[in-house]
């Protein structure tokens, strides 16, 4: 047996006895499947196990997300943080609607050339929802693949070398076992490689200063603390209010210690957030208002 065989059965033997039954692996509908994906990315499977349910509730395809107000689907959405996602939800809902009749395009192509799916969620999709053999990269699959198979990841392009892993068959599988292998014991520190089902033969089993990778520069914020806090601090504010806050009375409220010299700074992150369609801002006597977007 070639030592990728060997890691194929290892892993897809281990991945039909652990698999953690999770709502999105019960389904191939395109619109539930995209929408575990978005959420998958930047969110906790804990938390998005709490709110995948309450979101399909409100809104259960392409065409009630596209009907909604940008405001129900960013309320919709408390609790789950980088809420730009929210907002590129539903124009990608409404492009869908409008030029494919509601239903989301099935080849890799057409699903990149939407607005908000990339390389990643294209190819999830393909795979997940139409059952193509696709591969699947996420940050814990590229891990994964770099400790299992460090030849060939330092050699070739990561995508390359997960198109050539995929086993024949199985491509569904295979990509969600690499997931859950990546989630829970290939995990980024303290790997927990004496349970892994291929300990014996991953080349990078135990090697620990793989496991250390410091990320870059340090996020722009203030106080220590990074804008994206304060730009969650903003949405989650302005969610519980169906009026206009003034940018001094938002301040007060996201910012310990907010004076007027912390204005323009705040502002700067208030037109991003405008930017990004999250929130309205409004010149009110002379003075700056916000509100969510509409
Ligand atoms: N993260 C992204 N997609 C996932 C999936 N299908 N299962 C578990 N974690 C994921």
């Amino acid at each position: 047996m070639t030592q990728l065989a060997k890691i194929h059965k290892g892993i897809l033997r281990w991945y039909s006895k652990e698999a953690r039954d999770l709502p999105w692996r019960r389904t191939h509908n395109p619109f539930r499947i995209l929408l575990s994906e978005v959420m998958l990315q930047q969110t906790q499977v804990q938390r998005v196990l709490q709110k995948y349910p309450e979101f399909l509730k409100k809104f259960p395809s392409f065409d009630s997300l596209a009907r909604a107000r940008a405001s129900s689907v960013i309320r919709a959405w408390r609790g789950m943080g980088y809420n730009n996602r929210a907002v590129r939800l539903r124009k990608l809902a409404g492009e869908i609607t409008h030029k494919y009749g509601g239903k989301l395009p099935r080849t890799i192509r057409e699903l990149e050339s939407l607005p908000g799916i990339g390389p990643y969620t294209a190819r999830a999709v393909s795979c997940f929802a139409f059952g193509q053999r696709a591969p699947v990269v996420d940050t814990n699959v590229h891990r994964v693949l770099r400790r299992i198979l460090p030849k060939e990841t330092q050699r070739r392009r990561i995508w390359d070398v997960a198109e050539w892993a995929l086993p024949r068959r199985n491509a569904y599988s295979w990509n969600q076992s690499l997931m859950e292998l990546g989630s829970r014991i290939c995990v980024a520190r303290n790997p927990k490689c004496p349970v892994c089902p291929v300990e014996k033969i991953c080349p990078s089993a135990f090697k620990k200063h793989i496991a250390f990778r410091r990320n870059g520069a340090a996020e722009p914020g203030r106080n220590g603390i990074p804008n994206r806090i304060y730009r969650g601090r903003i949405v989650e504010t302005l969610r519980d209010s169906r009026r206009s806050v003034k940018a001094s009375v938002l301040g007060r409220r996201v910012v310990s210690g907010f004076r007027e010299k912390d204005e323009p700074w705040l502002v700067r992150l208030l037109k991003g957030l405008e930017r990004d369609g999250l929130v309205r801002i409004h010149n009110h006597r002379k003075k700056t208002e916000v509100s969510l977007a509409r």
